[in-house]
This record gives structure tokens, C-alpha cells and sequence, in this order.
């Protein structure tokens, strides 16, 4: 059999529900490895985004995948978080919790889903590809060298984004936090394309009770025996 140079390229899966740590854990194991990011639900908020400006309905199916085909965008590399939309930073307008929930609907789409699949496989470049999102194990990279499932219940979920907003100045009720994540758990999970659930080969970690230290142990550790 012979591979491409990409699928040479190795890729660690990092998938969950909203909340569970995946963007932390998965920027400080790419900056650990030396590896690059895909943060894939930056590009469903995004789409999101670019269909709101747009004035198109979020259930366009079409119109929306046509949006999410041309998407012209930029991520800052290594620590660098921000993201760019047609030229403009537009980091603050995607991780609003409206714009979770715009992307979460947008996500539900199949042809939006289609028309980002291969923009994500292109993340893949060397030395290797931490990638964040519902379905990086399942449907995007189903032949990732480690696929990790990060999970955390939801009220621990609902805490965590409480004091993340309200160390920001936001003032925000920890009961609609928690409703709210409880919807888009629901609507990620059971719809018909890419729902979110673990890769068969998927390794599971509940970080309920776990630092942010210990998560990134077990992770690296994984990586570091099957690379
Ligand atoms: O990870 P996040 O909170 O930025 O994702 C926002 C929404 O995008 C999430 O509710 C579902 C969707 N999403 C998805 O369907 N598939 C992915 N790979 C990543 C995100």
C-alpha cells in the first residue's frame, strides 16, 4: 500500500460537548508538541457569522453550505487565538454564547458539513494535527493516531463557563448557562449527520475532577505511546 505525504502526517482527535475543555487542553498540546490546531467549531461559528451578515436564514441548508464553501478566513498560529473574517478580527463576535448556538444550528446542515470537510483535512501538515470538535474522530479523521472523548458533566460545564464570563465582567445566571448547554448538547447529539459520540477507538476522560494539568498528562502520555 502506498500513502500520501499527508496521510503520513500524524493526528490526535480531540472530540466533546461544548464546555468540556477541548480548546484549552487541544491549544496546550499542539504548543506542546509542536503540532498545529484545527479549531473546527470556529468554522461552523463562522458560517454562522457570515450568514447573519449576510441577512440568510440559518436553515438555508443551501445558501449557508454556499457561504461556508467561500469562507474567507484566517487563524492566528501557536498562542495566538484570534480569528479573521474577510480581513476583520471577529474573535469577540464567534465565541458569544449566541454564536454557539447559531454554529450548533448551521453544524445540523448536511451540505454545510460537506462544504467544510475538506477545508478541515487540509489542516493536516506537518510535523502533525491536534483537532478540535463533534466528529474529527468519526467523520473528518477517522484514521487519527489517538482520538480522545473529553467529556465533563454539564453542571460542571455551566460552572466553569460562569466564571470564565463573570471574571470578564459578564453578567450571566449559571441557571441559563446550564439550560443552554443542555440544548446544544441535545442538538449536537441527535442529529441525523456527524452527531457528537465517541469513535469506537475513541479513549473517554471525564475531567469533572481533573485540573487542566492532569488532562493534558493523560493526553500527551496517549500521544507519546502510539507516535
Ligand atoms: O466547539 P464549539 O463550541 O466552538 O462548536 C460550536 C458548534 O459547532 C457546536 O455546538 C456544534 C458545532 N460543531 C460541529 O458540529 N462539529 C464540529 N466538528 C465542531 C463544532
Amino acid at each position: 500500500m502506498t500513502f500520501s505525504r499527508e496521510e503520513l502526517v500524524p493526528v490526535l482527535t480531540i472530540d466533546g460537548p461544548g464546555g468540556a475543555g477541548k480548546g484549552t487542553i487541544s491549544r496546550l498540546v499542539a504548543e506542546q508538541l509542536g503540532w498545529h490546531y484545527l479549531d473546527s467549531g470556529a468554522l461552523y461559528r463562522l458560517t454562522a457569522l457570515a450568514a447573519r451578515r449576510a441577512s440568510i436564514e440559518l436553515d438555508d441548508a443551501n445558501a449557508v453550505a454556499a457561504l461556508a464553501a467561500v469562507l474567507d478566513i484566517r487563524f492566528g498560529t501557536g498562542t495566538d487565538d484570534s480569528v479573521w473574517f474577510q480581513g476583520e478580527e471577529v474573535s469577540g463576535f464567534i465565541r458569544t454564547e449566541q454564536a454557539g448556538a447559531d454554529a450548533s444550528i448551521v453544524a445540523a446542515l448536511p451540505p454545510v458539513r460537506d462544504a467544510l470537510l475538506q477545508r478541515q483535512r487540509d489542516f493536516r501538515q506537518p510535523p502533525g494535527l491536534v483537532a478540535d470538535g463533534r466528529d474529527m474522530g468519526t467523520v473528518v479523521f477517522p484514521q487519527a493516531v489517538v482520538k480522545i472523548f473529553l467529556t465533563a458533566s454539564a453542571e460542571e460545564r455551566a460552572d466553569r463557563r460562569y466564571k470564565q464570563l463573570i471574571a470578564k465582567g459578564i453578567d450571566v445566571k449559571i441557571g441559563d448557562l446550564l439550560a443552554d448547554i443542555r440544548a446544544r448538547d441535545a442538538r449536537d447529539s441527535q442529529r441525523a449527520v456527524a452527531p457528537l459520540r465517541p469513535a469506537d477507538d475513541a479513549i473517554s476522560v471525564d475531567t469533572t475532577q481533573l485540573s487542566i494539568s492532569q488532562v493534558l498528562d493523560i493526553v500527551i502520555n496517549k500521544v507519546r505511546e502510539s507516535t
